[in-house]
């Protein structure tokens, strides 16, 4: 029985070390319930809007003394500029981009209003741990709509061989959901919504890889003791449809089970990740009320009021770094001008690569931990998505707030490596999966702001290389073959998204779409990538995981967003969460879940009298 002694020594030496954390160094008071107000009215003014989200960077619209600088204003750098405010900190987040928020920023075409990269979202019931973080960010303000229980259809298959399974949400409703429409599988259905509640659970502790000192984790990986901890060390590096495949041989169910896709086949992708993904939306899935640039709109202001600044068209060249190695600032492109931007402490919320490959002079970059950490990751795959404006209000168009995800085939290995592999002339005529949101009918304030029009927008994978014959031309002007390519895969994905909604068909008004080459444009994505670096299984094996953390191997500069936990609204907020406790050296997940168990006990309290 001495294994059992072995995971009861790590878990003694492992509390210890957070102890030791807990009690050590000076405390900030980050949070507090006095600062959640009740949520003003919706502000629809343009004028008023942009005054926010769009305040142009300027030498003199920097702040003086500043604490630190935030490249990039998603919600993995707003949510740490939040933080630090919190803490007292002045910070300047620089956009390239000309407004505010990231994957979270939306844009009009022809009066319609199209969000870019948040479609729903989970675990927003209340009281939950991102909820009272989000609600601290946004000292109460930002609010969200329940979608139906029923928030994903899943269709495999096409025409008379089509299967729909529907998702639902919900504690239980979800299991018994899907055993009614799986019937014969349900000790699979229970295993599997097992081992999604055994990796929520424990996820935690895949945070705390990130968290201890990294020779500690590193003690525990090369030792072996790790495992004797928790088995979500296991589930982390095991492939998805190796699991799958041991609980069930019913392949629709298979696919079900991974039905979220997000580029990377499910052999080659962490179990853990794609049960995290479905687990998000058990307890129900949500949509910002008022759209997603709300995100930004709410969490500017409580950096401001700590005397910091949200600045956009300020793309960040350089890291500027003193001859000790240490960073203390960065230059930023105005015109044919390079401007400094000073400040003792860095956060990139760019990415990995642009962090280190683009930000950083070659002598560093050669640094064998910098190189090391690199070779863990990869780029992930690109996006397209088609933007489609229909004349009508829900009611009219029949549209409802349920998502689509639909597949040709239900091997969706065979179906993503086949896709991932076509050469730039194959694609038209064989996309093999689409997802099918309508943003407008998600959003009760829709009506209001744009009367009378709905929006529809179609998503699906793309590689960086069918279009990086383009890279380099201007926006607009990339040329007819590159046009040629976009509207034929755009056409595609319409017709296809109109057998599923044939009332749509004389309704459409407006079509856009976005390749990966638009992602580099206005995400500063550097090959395109939809969800930052490649969520693959290599990068949920504890070395990597470890390896990227908000802490870089140069002094001063620190990582937030996607690419330092994962990919979501959610996941890059937990970069920003990570991001900050890093740079303040106080674990701030401690005061967080103290802050919800007041909380709780106020609102129970309240409850009772
Ligand atoms: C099409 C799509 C659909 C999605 N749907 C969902 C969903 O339904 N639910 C969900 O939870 N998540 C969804 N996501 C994912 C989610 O939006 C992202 O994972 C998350 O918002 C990423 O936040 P971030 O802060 O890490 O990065 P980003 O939001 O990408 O922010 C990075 C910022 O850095 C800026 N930047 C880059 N280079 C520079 C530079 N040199 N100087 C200055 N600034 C720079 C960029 O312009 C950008 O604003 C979706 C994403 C996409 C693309
Ligand atoms: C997934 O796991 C199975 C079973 O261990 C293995 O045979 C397969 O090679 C793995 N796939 C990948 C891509 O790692």
């Amino acid at each position: 029985m001495w294994w059992w002694l072995l995971g009861l020594l790590s878990c003694v030496l492992l509390a210890a070390v957070v102890i030791f954390f807990l009690i050590s160094g000076k405390r900030y008071k980050v949070f507090s319930e006095k600062c959640l107000r009740p949520p003003g009215p919706l502000v629809t003014d343009t004028k008023e809007r942009d005054e926010r989200l769009k305040k142009g960077f300027r030498v003199d619209s920097v702040p003086p003394a500043l604490d630190a600088v935030v490249i990039g204003s998603g919600v993995g750098g707003l949510t740490a500029a939040a933080l630090l405010s919190k803490a007292g900190k002045r910070v300047v987040v620089l956009e390239q981009h000309d407004q505010a928020g990231g994957c979270t920023h939306t844009f009009q075409n022809k009066g319609f209003e199209f969000d870019v990269g948040i479609h729903y979202l989970g675990q927003l019931h209340e009281n939950s741990l991102l909820r009272v973080a989000l609600d601290q960010i946004t000292d109460g303000q930002l609010q969200f709509r329940r979608l139906e229980k029923h928030f994903d259809t899943l269709i495999l298959g096409q025409q008379d061989q089509r299967r729909e399974y529907h998702i639902h949400a919900g504690k239980t409703e979800m299991a018994d959901s899907l055993k009614k429409q799986f019937p014969g599988e349900e000790d699979a259905i229970n295993e599997f919504m097992r081992l999604m509640k055994l990796a929520s659970r424990r996820t935690p502790l895949i945070a705390i890889l990130k968290i201890l000192p990294y020779w500690l984790v590193n003690f525990l990986i090369r030792t072996g003791l790790l495992h004797y901890i928790s088995s979500v060390f296991h589930l982390a590096e095991t492939n998805h449809s190796e699991v799958v495949s041991r609980l069930t041989q019913n392949k629709d169910l298979q696919a079900l089970s991974a039905y979220l896709f997000y580029g990377v086949p499910p052999k080659e992708s962490s179990f853990l990740i794609n049960a995290l993904l479905l687990h998000h939306y058990k307890r129900g899935a949500y949509y910002p009320r008022g759209g997603a640039s709300e995100f930004a709109f709410h969490i500017i202001p409580v950096i401001q009021q700590a005397g910091g600044a949200v600045l956009v068209r300020a793309p960040v060249q350089r890291i500027l770094l003193n001859q000790q190695g240490k960073v203390y600032g960065v230059t930023v492109r105005k015109g044919q001008e390079e401007i400094e931007v000073h400040a003792p402490v860095v956060i990139s919320n760019a990415g990995i690569f642009n962090t280190f490959q683009k930000f950083l002079p070659q002598h560093i970059q050669d640094k064998p931990e910098i190189k090391s950490l690199l070779g863990m990751v990869r780029h992930g795959m690109g996006s397209f998505l088609v933007f489609v404006g229909l004349d009508g209000t829900k009611e009219e168009l029949g549209i409802v707030s349920t998502n689509f995800w639909m597949y040709k085939d239900n091997d969706l290995d065979v179906l993503m490596e086949r896709y991932s592999s076509l050469g730039r002339d194959e694609v038209v005529g064989n996309i093999p999966m689409m997802f099918i949101t309508f943003p407008s009918a998600k959003d009760p304030t829709s009506n209001i702001r744009h009367p009378g029009k709905s929006c529809m927008t179609l998503l699906t994978m793309a590689r960086y290389e069918w279009f990086e014959e383009w890279e380099g031309t201007k926006l607009g002007k990339r040329g007819e073959d590159y046009t040629s390519l976009k509207n034929s895969m755009a056409q595609e994905l319409l017709d296809w998204a109109l057998v599923i909604f044939p009332q749509l068909r004389d309704k459409v008004v407006m079509v856009d779409a976005a390749t990966p080459l638009t992602n580099v444009h206005y995400l500063g994505a550097p090959r395109g990538e939809m969800y930052g670096a490649e969520h693959n299984l290599e990068r949920f094996t504890p070395e990597t995981i470890a390896r990227t953390r908000p802490q870089t191997p140069v002094d001063g500069l620190y990582l937030t967003g996607q690419d330092v936990f994962c990919n979501g609204m959610a996941g890059a907020l937990h970069g920003g969460l990570l991001c900050a406790s890093a740079v303040l050296d106080q674990i701030l997940y401690i005061d967080l879940l103290a802050l919800k168990r007041r909380l709780k006990h106020t609102q129970f309290n309240s409850k009772l009298f």
